[in-house]
């Protein structure tokens, strides 16, 4: 979508659709308030017969309204003023972006950036509405065999954020350009995790990273396929991808975006294409889901993608390890001990907990390239769908000052995480009799226990891990991805590159 900031008078504006926001009570906003001066009162002549209360997210669209230019005006509800949320506020942006696109007003002039949200300023406020325009008309249908059902004739595909002063622009169009990125951004990362793992296999993931550096001038990729992988010493990736015919891939991506002085951020996600569980196999039910399972290499992707088209002042390297988890007559056993490239040995107790393995070689590599900060996001564990649900990913990590900017971020870009403890007495539990260490650590807080495996594998780097098991895809009727932690970490490199929040 095209996206664009822009002040100026509603009533004026020579656009397909004004959109204007309306409260519960039949209270207006500024811009509503205009269009109902400029019409004798229409608005609130329609407000009183009840034609729309104003809940969030309700929409009614009039056509023709007289005294303004405007081909038609689109009026939103947010629900009660003094309440207004983020929620509320990017649920009724989302709706106003579905009443628009089947509308078919191709273009339209959104008077919300200067609705009232509580704590939030102006640049919030346009980052959010860029985003969710971005995101809200998102589809996955690159597999139907007709694609294209009977689309609308005129998809939306401009939109111009209006702020209430010309001094305002200064601080929207950034914002615009920081929100659409997080956008565009966690739609790339949508589309790949909803791609089957038939299709999605390590050797693709490497080819989208390589089309994304194509598609980008400040990016490079590397792909490296299994004899250098082997030659890396990376036997904990090489003993996850064992059991598959798919050959595993460790795929690495630069962005530079400062000085080649500057030491880079470290970016790693987790890569398996598909998990069936392997030896220690997963039951049938669900077990399609686990095609997400490369949903933070998807993120790591996305993020690339978004600091690059944002232009971020910053130096980025991203690391996937990407393999496929299957059982086979060459598939790791439960019970076997295997190297990884730190030179710890871990015992295997169950296949199925792979992530951890391809990480512990990933994080071995990203120190190599000595960042100054490194962090990992994966669907590690089912237990973080416990612990937190659907809603915050879990974060661990060794670094209190990484951990509070990650954290803040995500509150920020209403995509949040919760932090977790890695108390020693946790990593006890992952001690082995045989080998260096265990790869799993028994049923209690088995998110804790696998991100203080990733901390054997992360001394001498400032690191934070985000479990992303309950946050990447919906389940259900909605099934999809969700393109998450993408907008966290678009807005988290943002303030290290020095954007002002
Ligand atoms: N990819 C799964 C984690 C997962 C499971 C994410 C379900 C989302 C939904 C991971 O590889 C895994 O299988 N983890 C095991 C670890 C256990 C064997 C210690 C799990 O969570 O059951
Ligand atoms: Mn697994
Ligand atoms: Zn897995």
């Amino acid at each position: 979508m095209e996206l664009k900031s822009k002040s100026g008078d509603p009533v004026r504006q020579r656009t397909a659709c004004l959109v204007v926001g309306v409260y519960e009570r039949r209270r207006l906003s500024d811009a509503a308030r205009a269009v109902d001066a400029a019409s004798d009162g229409y608005l609130s002549r329609l407000l009183r017969r009840g034609d729309l209360q104003g809940q969030v997210g309700q929409t009614l669209l009039l056509p023709e309204v007289p005294g303004v230019r405007a081909d038609r005006v689109l009026l939103v509800g947010f629900g009660r003023e003094r309440e207004l949320g983020e929620r509320s506020y990017r649920k009724a942006v989302a709706e106003a972006a579905r009443a628009l696109d089947s509308a078919g007003a191709g273009e339209a002039m959104l008077y919300l950036a200067e609705l009232p949200v509580r704590g939030r300023d102006l640049a919030w406020r346009v980052a959010s509405a860029a985003e969710t325009l971005e995101t809200a008309l998102y589809r996955f249908d690159a597999f139907k065999s007709d694609p294209q059902p009977p689309r609308r004739r005129r998809p939306l595909r401009h939109a111009t954020l209006a702020v209430p002063r010309r001094a305002d622009l200064r601080r929207a169009q950034p914002a615009v350009t920081l929100g659409q990125a997080a956008g565009r951004g966690a739609n790339l990362a949508r589309d790949l995790g909803n791609t089957p793992a038939n299709v999605c296999t390590p050797a693709y993931l490497g080819e989208q990273a390589e089309a994304l550096a194509g598609r980008l001038d400040a990016v490079e990729a590397e792909v490296l396929g299994p004899e250098a992988i082997a030659e890396q010493g990376m036997a904990a990736l090489r003993a996850v991808a064992d059991g598959a015919e798919a050959p595993p891939r460790l795929v690495v991506l630069r962005y530079r975006g400062a000085d080649a002085a500057q030491p880079p951020l470290a970016l790693v996600g987790k890569g398996i294409t598909f998990d069936s569980g392997g030896i220690s196999i997963k039951p049938a039910e669900g077990m399609d889901e686990m095609k997400y399972d490369m949903a933070g290499a998807a993120a790591v992707l996305g993020t690339v993608q978004a600091a690059a088209e944002a232009g971020l002042a910053l130096n980025l390297v991203a690391v996937v390890p990407a393999a496929e988890n299957m059982p086979d007559g060459r598939a790791t056993r439960p019970g076997d001990i295997i190297g990884s490239r730190d030179g710890q040995r871990i015992e295997v107790l169950n296949t199925d907990a792979e992530g951890r393995l391809v990480l512990a070689d990933a994080l071995s590599y990203a120190r190599d390239l000595q960042p100054a900060e490194v962090i990992d996001m994966a669907t590690l564990t089912g237990a973080a769908i416990i612990g937190l649900g659907h809603h915050r990913h879990a974060v661990m990590g060794n670094a209190p000052g990484l951990l509070r900017d990650l954290l803040q971020a995500g509150d920020r870009a209403g995509d949040p995480g919760w932090e977790l403890p890695l108390d020693e007495a946790y990593d006890e539990q992952l001690r082995s009799p045989f080998a260096d260490v265990a790869n799993i650590g028994g049923r209690p807080a088995g998110t804790i226990t696998a991100g203080c495996f990733l901390q054997r594998f992360a001394h001498g780097l400032r690191w934070v891990h985000l479990d992303i098991a309950g946050t990447a895809w919906q389940s259900g009727e909605r099934k999809g991805a969700t393109g998450r932690p993408v907008p966290l970490l678009t807005h988290f490199l943002a303030g290290r590159a020095g954007w002002s929040p």
